[in-house]
Formats: C-alpha cells, sequence, structure tokens
C-alpha cells in the first residue's frame, strides 16, 4: 500500500512518550522514505481543532497510561476530533513501570472506532510521572531498540500489504475495559487524589511563566503562577520542568500513594509491542 507521509501523534506532559512516538515515526518515516509530520496535543488550544488523516498517512498515536487507562480528560478530544478516513496506524502507550492495564486496549479501540485500521502497537515503560526513581532512565536504549523494532516490522507489513483488514491488531487488557485503577491507602481505603493541586514554594519561584504555558489544562494563572484555578490532572509538568524545583504536591494522599509506588513497583517492567 502507498504511504505518503508519517504522521505523529501524542499528549505527554513530562516527554516519555513523545521520546517512543518519535522513535517509532522517526523510524518508519525513514524506513519508508517519506517525510514526518509532528502534532502535539498536550495544550488547550491544540485539542479544538479536528485532526483528520487520509488513506496514505500512516499514524504514529501514542499516550500515557493514567489510572490503567487513557488520560480520561483526553479521551473526547481522541474520540471526538480525531479521525482516520481508513488511515493505517500504530497505537502507543507509556506507562510508570506498574502496569498499563487498559491502556492500550482502549487506545486501540478509539482509534478504531474513529475509522483507523490499527496494524502495530506498543505499551512502554517511561520514569512515572509522580516520581524521579521509578522507572527512572525509561524509555532507556532497550526500550528504544523494541520501537525500532515495532517501527521495522510494521514498515514491512505496509510494504507487503495490498489491503488492511478492519481488524485491529491484537493487544493485551480487557474487553470491555476496567474501571479506572484505584489507588489505596494501608487499611485498603480508596484514596482521592482528583482534587489535589500542586503548591508553590515562593522563596524558590522565578516568576518565569514556563508552569502556566505548559500546564496541558490551562490551570495556573499566568499572573500568579501559585493560583491553580482549573482542574489539575496530576500529569507533573509543572513539578518536572519548573527550573526552579518550585512546584510540589503536600497533599499526604498522593505523598502515600507515591511513596507505595516507589517501593511495591521498584522492579523492572519490560515494554511489550503487538504486530
Ligand atoms: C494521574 C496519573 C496516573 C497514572 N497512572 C499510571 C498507571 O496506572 N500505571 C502506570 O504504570 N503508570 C501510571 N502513571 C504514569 C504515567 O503512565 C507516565 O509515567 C507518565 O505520565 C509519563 O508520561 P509523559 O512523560 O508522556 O507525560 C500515571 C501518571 C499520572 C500522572
Ligand atoms: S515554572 Fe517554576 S519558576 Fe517558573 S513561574 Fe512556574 S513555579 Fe515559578
Ligand atoms: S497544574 Fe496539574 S495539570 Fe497543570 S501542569 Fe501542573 S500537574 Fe499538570
Amino acid at each position: 500500500m502507498k504511504i505518503s507521509k508519517v504522521r505523529a501523534v501524542w499528549f505527554s506532559a513530562t516527554g516519555t512518550t513523545e521520546k517512543v512516538v518519535l522513535a517509532v515515526a522517526g523510524t518508519l518515516a525513514e524506513r519508508l522514505g517519506v517525510p514526518l509530520e509532528r502534532f502535539c496535543f498536550n495544550l488547550p488550544a491544540a485539542r479544538e481543532e479536528e485532526l483528520v488523516l487520509g488513506p496514505e498517512e500512516l499514524a504514529v498515536v501514542g499516550v500515557p497510561v493514567y489510572a490503567g487507562r487513557v488520560p480520561n480528560l483526553l479521551l473526547p478530544y481522541l474520540r471526538d476530533k480525531v479521525k482516520g478516513r481508513d488511515a493505517p496506524a500504530v497505537a502507543l502507550c507509556l506507562f510508570g513501570n506498574r502496569d498499563y492495564d487498559d491502556g492500550l486496549m482502549e487506545l486501540r479501540n478509539t482509534l478504531r472506532d474513529n475509522g483507523f485500521r490499527v496494524i502495530g502497537a506498543g505499551a512502554f515503560v517511561g520514569e512515572h510521572a509522580f516520581s524521579r526513581t521509578l522507572g527512572a532512565g525509561r524509555p532507556d536504549g532497550k526500550d528504544l531498540a523494541l520501537a525500532e523494532t515495532l517501527a521495522g516490522s510494521v514498515a514491512d507489513k505496509v510494504k507487503s500489504l495490498t489491503e488492511i483488514s478492519p481488524e485491529p491488531v491484537a493487544v493485551k487488557g480487557c474487553e470491555p475495559v476496567r474501571p479506572y485503577y484505584t489507588p489505596r491507602d494501608r487499611h485498603g481505603n480508596p484514596i482521592n487524589i482528583l482534587k489535589v493541586k500542586p503548591v508553590t514554594d515562593a522563596e524558590k519561584c522565578l516568576g518565569c511563566g514556563l508552569c502556566a504555558r505548559i500546564c496541558p489544562m490551562g490551570s495556573i494563572e499566568a499572573a500568579e503562577v501559585g493560583r491553580v484555578t482549573g482542574v489539575c490532572i496530576k500529569c507533573c509538568a509543572c513539578v518536572k520542568r519548573c527550573p526552579a524545583g518550585a512546584k510540589y504536591f503536600d497533599d499526604p494522599g498522593y505523598l502515600y500513594h507515591q511513596h507505595e509506588l516507589e517501593e511495591v513497583y521498584a522492579r523492572r517492567v519490560d515494554s511489550e509491542i503487538f504486530l
């Protein structure tokens, strides 16, 4: 089949999903000898427009896994505005070394339902947004080598196929997808971090405004960055990208969950690909 362009499409608040998406998409563009076009939908303005891909455009779509699923506040964008007119696609999810549960299944199904032909998929490990130790250094060389393997196989598939089956590639996960993963305290009670927001150390803050510009929810007041007036998805873009280390979470439930993740899920989990 003829491919005239590779389109990399991703959300990545702390940059790990982006690394994997660009590794896969870059290798694909090279192997197929076609241009690569990049589209990051981190910011609210980027999610306003429809994105429609035609049959000669190969999509590489990646999102992080939040609570074992596609981040719930990104789902309306993916479901309502990202359309494939029989465009072939690679579905990628990035998870923080705990588990991707049904995140890849949900992404694959969303793409399938929107007219994409999902011919390859992968679940990759990256440093967990909440932590500097969990999945630290991931995706690493081994993960990126696997991303290249995936891209090489997808390129071969695309070259050899004359028609693509509407049946998407098989991936791990449950159908229908399970409820969102719920963190629990030491007594087994659910920890609710939905309303938790980061705080700002005014002594450290340089007033550069970066956090307000990069918040994917547009929730940080530009004129007063200590004020988070909108919804917070705990993506940690402001925490990890603040040049002064001035943003942090101090909520006890959040911190308990962070430390528990770091202790219980410290083992290495391998990334996986599906063809
Ligand atoms: C709210 C939230 C929930 C998360 N839930 C999970 C999870 O269920 N399993 C997991 O392994 N990682 C989980 N992570 C980690 C992310 O999948 C991933 O490490 C991180 O967000 C990196 O993506 P990015 O660098 O592209 O932003 C979660 C992260 C956030 C912010
Ligand atoms: S990114 Fe950090 S230093 Fe810059 S305004 Fe935000 S909190 Fe202050
Ligand atoms: S305020 Fe919340 S949603 Fe916005 S960048 Fe910070 S962690 Fe992410």
